[in-house]
């Protein structure tokens, strides 16, 4: 089709972070809201140094700049989709950079905001913000037009159709993929589907390793989500399943997330193929996966990066949002354990939708920090998708975790406060301390329960595994 971009050029350097795209307070502008979107718009990039020249001064000044060209890791820092829905929202629909910081790069695709183009060659030091130039995306390459000098980019591949549809919703209704949207809305977002397969049929499991089969209600399915990224799901996953496995409980952990850093905070090596994305794609068994770890009591499916590559294989498949339903929960007809703990990666993209869908609860985990609350609402928005559109009509709120509390500083207390004035009793009433042992734990390979026990950190799981069964009872006798 010969797709061009073409117009002005604004130049940034190395490591550009989400903060300096869109500063976290704005993170309470709802995309889906088209004022609310318009407005991110003319907030991008203003959290850039006074030495850049303005991105957006005025709203009249939105779409100037349609191409940036940036260094290396572009889009660094913490995890959010507003960072490349403020860029598109401004009117950007390209970044030409060396190279991305992986959630950028997919919150990109997903969103359907901006292609993110990778260059060949280092392309921020030879263009100067201002110039003219045009990407020709079918060729892969820019040009300078008062020059007419071309440098090429990598071709975009699989995530140009994505792109082109307008994100992953909109390219799987455009396939047929999924059923078309109801209500016409604005701009995309993660959101549930709207139409229900029934589950695949699944050869019948057998029993993983450590889960002989027995007579009992299968396992609860517990997704630990937060679209932000370093909030804590991995090290609450690691050890809230380590103290529940102490207390014989049988826990599977599955890692959803291609970083892979519950597999390896687990204590298992890298080995190719072993993630679920085999069994996501080609309906292997998913008993095949699961793996014993070196803590007694609990299994892990584990994670590869590989696992990157299934936003977008498990987007082209039928009633791709209840793919992970369809293969957990008939292994877990078949399986003992009384807690599944899914760990999600650090956004709403499909891996994630798939958990909440085959989710009975989701615990948040939320960092003691001034924007907690803004992430937050994006979250449990989120719990009433899955709920409305009959994605996930049952899935719970687990409980919120606070994590990360530094009882030094006054405004981990006022989040605590605040949080609690909010969400009152969904709140657990442990909050996990700020504690060196718990981050030098997974550098061991080792839950920090069994690296030191007698820590502020191992001491706070502990009672967040006690915590965590008290609810769990009442939940049973709630639903007997
Ligand atoms: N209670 C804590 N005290 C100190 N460091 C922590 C604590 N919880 C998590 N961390 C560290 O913070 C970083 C992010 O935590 P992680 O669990 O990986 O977050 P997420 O999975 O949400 O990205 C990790 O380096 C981890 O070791
Ligand atoms: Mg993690």
């Amino acid at each position: 089709m010969g797709k061009t971009i073409r117009g002005q050029v604004y130049v940034l350097g190395d490591n550009i972070d989400t903060d300096q795209i869109i500063p976290a307070q704005y993170l309470n502008l709802v995309p889906t809201i088209p004022d609310e979107y318009r407005k991110l718009g003319t907030y991008a990039l203003c959290g850039l140094p006074d030495t850049f020249p303005p991105f957006v001064p005025s709203e009249a000044s939105v779409g100037r700049y349609p191409i940036i060209v940036g260094g290396r890791n572009f889009g660094c820092g913490s995890s959010r989709e507003h960072a490349p829905v403020a860029l598109g929202a401004a009117g950007v629909q390209a970044v030409v950079a060396e190279n991305y910081a992986r959630i950028f790069f997919r919150n990109a695709v997903a969103t359907g905001e901006l292609y993110p183009l990778e260059s060949e060659q280092r392309l921020c030091d030879l263009f100067a913000t201002g110039d003219e130039a045009e990407i020709d995306i079918e060729a892969s390459r820019i040009v300078r037009l008062a020059t007419g000098e071309s440098y090429a980019l990598k071709p975009p591949g699989a995530v140009g159709p994505v792109i082109e549809a307008g994100g992953i919703f909109a390219y799987a209704r455009s396939v047929g993929m999924i059923a078309p949207r109801k209500k016409a809305a604005a701009k995309p977002e993660p959101e549930a589907d709207q139409d229900k397969p029934a589950p695949e049929k699944q050869p019948a499991a057998p029993a993983a390793a450590a889960a002989a089969p027995r007579k009992k209600k299968r396992a609860r399915v517990i997704a630990v989500a937060n679209q932000k990224g370093g909030v804590g799901k991995t090290t609450t996953v690691v050890n809230l399943a380590a103290c529940l496995a102490l207390l014989k409980k049988r826990v599977l952990v599955i890692d959803l997330d291609p970083q892979s850093n519950a597999t390896s905070g687990l204590g298992l090596e890298h080995e190719e193929g072993a993630s679920v994305y085999r069994a996501l794609i080609d309906n292997e068994p998913l008993a095949d996966r699961v793996r014993q770890t070196a803590v007694k009591n609990i299994d892990i499916v584990p994670s590869e990066l590989d696992l990157a590559g299934a936003e977008v294989d498990v987007a082209r498949m039928d009633g791709y949002l209840q793919r992970f339903r369809s293969i957990l929960h008939p292994f877990l007809d078949n399986s003992a354990y009384d807690f599944v703990f899914v760990d999600c990666p650090p956004s709403l993209g499909i891996l994630t939708m798939n958990a909440l869908t085959a989710a009975d609860s989701m615990l948040i985990p939320i960092q003691c920090e001034y924007y907690a609350l803004e992430g937050l609402s994006v979250v449990t928005r989120l719990i009433r998708q899955l709920h409305d559109s009959g994605a996930n009509p049952d899935i719970g709120l687990e409980g919120i975790l606070l994590t990360m509390y530094d009882s030094r500083t006054r405004l981990a207390g006022e989040v605590v406060q605040e949080v609690r004035r909010h969400f009152e009793d969904q709140v657990y009433r442990t909050v996990i301390p700020r504690n060196v042992r718990v981050s030098e734990a997974p550098s061991f390979g080792k839950p920090v329960v069994l690296h030191d026990r007698r820590s502020a950190g191992a001491k706070a799981y502990r009672e967040l595994a006690k915590e965590f069964l008290k609810r769990d009872a009442k939940h049973c006798r709630d639903h007997s």
